[in-house]
């Protein structure tokens, strides 16, 4: 039987509520996320499931990452349907803080992340961005202070920064990659896919069709800049604006130029009207 998680709204709630959990030493893992839950949240929750002995998801739509002219306002929120899902995955704990919970008046700090955060792919179309994910995820795990933290390998930049942060502030905390999951014509999920409109809908798996292809290719001994650039404009042609499709090493982000160079990551963000996606593939 399903049982409904408990929810906090208040930072002394949820330490009395995660003191709760750690009874008898119970480890704890922590999956951050911002609401919106789809099936690739639930392979999160389930990882997590599978690592540690409770479970606690966070749900916030964190201002601090969002430009003023993102869609922080009209970020999908679906806080019913979101609870029914962590129900069914037997999730003990919800933490749900109001905003000004997380950034009260006078609130005044913030973490820089550098290497992988200034990697020159995400980071450049959304330079506010890092900060605002490594300043809430800090906040996120001196809170609950988990043994384990699970993100997605959709945002492969972001699973970067928050793995370089937990180690260099000794937050105590290990931070482990889940694979994307993916609609059956290999689009990523995630939750903006929802702004798609049937067309573009139609037009989002290019993505990761281009992305497979020009990896068999790099594979295969090709030339990387030709190989590169006849994806990009592959992409193009489809009907998307490019923000960048980059091959990286996979643990600096560091601009890499073949496969005897270190473990390659492919790395896409390209716009279909007004929906930015973002995708990533090993080579
Ligand atoms: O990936 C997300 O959903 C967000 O960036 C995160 C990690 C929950 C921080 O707000």
């Amino acid at each position: 039987m399903p049982r409904n998680p408990t929810v906090v709204r208040t930072v002394p709630a949820l330490r009395r509520a995660v003191d709760a959990l750690r009874a008898r030493k119970a480890t704890v893992a922590l999956v951050p996320t911002m609401g919106a839950l789809h099936d690739g949240h639930v392979s999160l929750v389930r990882l997590a499931r599978r690592r540690a002995q409770r479970v606690v998801v966070s749900i916030f739509v964190n201002p601090t990452q969002f430009a003023p002219t993102e869609d922080f306002g009209s970020y999908p929120r679906t806080w019913k349907e979101d609870v029914a899902k962590l129900a069914a995955e037997n999730v003990e704990l919800i933490w749900h803080p109001e905003v000004k919970a997380m950034y009260p008046d006078g609130f005044a700090t913030r973490i820089v992340p550098e290497g992988p955060a200034t990697a020159g792919l995400e980071d450049r179309f959304r330079p506010h961005f890092f900060g605002g994910v490594a300043t809430v995820v800090g906040k996120l795990f001196t809170q609950v202070r988990p043994d384990i933290a699970i993100f997605g390998e959709k945002d492969f930049q972001q699973l970067r920064v928050v793995t370089q942060m937990a180690a260099d502030l000794d937050l105590g905390v290990k931070v482990i990659g889940s694979k994307t999951v993916r609609e059956r014509d290999g689009l990523a999920m995630s939750s903006r896919n929802v702004y798609l409109s049937p067309d573009e809908r139609r037009v989002a798996p290019t993505l990761n069709r281009v992305m497979k292809d020009t990896a068999a290719r790099l594979r295969a001994g090709e030339d990387t800049a030709a190989a590169m650039a006849e994806g990009a404009a592959a992409i193009t042609q489809a009907g998307f604006v490019l923000d960048y499709l980059e091959v990286r090493h996979a643990t600096t982000l560091a601009p890499i130029g073949s496969l005897k160079d270190g473990p390659m990551r492919m790395l896409v963000a390209a716009r279909l009207g007004t929906t930015r996606l973002i995708d990533n593939i090993a080579v």
